[in-house]
């Protein structure tokens, strides 16, 4: 891929945070029992936890679904963005990974707000297509890559005109700039974009996003 200074995109985003996004001892505390579980710590950064805040606030969601939980990173910082009585629904296919995000989920006070379910998530957003869930007002892609296009497919059926649909890691480094990527994962964003930007019922933009390197989401509003 193309040179890009990484250090610089690291000051930018350290900067950033240092503005924005105060010293939060729950969610220290969720990075830290992530780390001692062994989970990756490949969950969204500090300020693109705050931007996700800011996102769930700004359109007033209160009905949130999340693809992909990890340890509850994400999770916390769109369910602190919730009115009273919200909620948000997180789906896990790793039972690990959910056990980490529950007990991170308690200690930030949203077990009453959050339920995380473990399973493919394909599979889970099928059954609750089935068993007619009312749509969501915000929805957050982040699981596997290579099954974005059906998440979209799926998340689809779960929406309203007005549902804001937002997938992470969809730039992967100029990964996707590749007519066919190698990678699994840099062929799923790139379908994922490809998938979005011709869809009839969306209307959307990426957004690249620094951290060190370049990736970002791509955000779509249902028509
Ligand atoms: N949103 C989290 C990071 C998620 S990492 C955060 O930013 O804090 C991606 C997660 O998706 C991992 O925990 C992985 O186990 C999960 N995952 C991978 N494939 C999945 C699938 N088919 N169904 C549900 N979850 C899946
Ligand atoms: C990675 C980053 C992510 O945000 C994600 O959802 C999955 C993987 C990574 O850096 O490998
Ligand atoms: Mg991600």
């Amino acid at each position: 891929m193309a040179a890009f200074n990484e250090q610089l995109a690291e000051r930018i985003d350290r900067y950033i945070e240092s503005l924005f996004v105060p010293d939060d001892a729950v969610l220290a505390s969720n990075l830290k029992n992530a780390d001692a579980a062994g989970l990756p710590p490949i969950q969204v950064s500090a300020n693109q936890g705050k931007l996700l805040y800011l996102l769930v606030r700004m359109t007033g969601a209160r009905r949130v679904l999340e693809i992909g939980t990890l340890g509850g990173y994400s999770t916390t910082w769109m369910g602190r963005a919730l009115p009273a009585g919200g909620r948000l629904i997180s789906l896990e296919f790793e039972p690990r990974h959910a056990k980490v995000a529950r007990e991170n989920l308690a200690a930030a006070g949203l077990d009453g707000v959050v339920e995380v379910r473990v399973g493919d998530a394909a599979a889970s957003l099928t059954a609750m297509v089935e068993s007619g869930e009312p749509p969501f007002d915000f929805i957050f892609i982040d699981a596997d890559k290579s099954g974005y296009p059906k998440y979209l497919d799926l998340a689809l059926g779960l929406s309203r005109p007005g549902t804001v649909i937002i997938a992470d890691n969809v730039l992967r480094n100029g990964g996707v700039l590749e007519e066919n990527p190698a990678d699994a994962n840099d062929r799923g964003a790139r379908a994922y974009n490809a998938a979005v930007a011709a869809h009839p019922r969306l209307e959307s933009v990426a957004l690249p996003i620094l951290k060190g390197k370049i990736d970002g989401i791509t955000i779509s509003i249902v028509k």
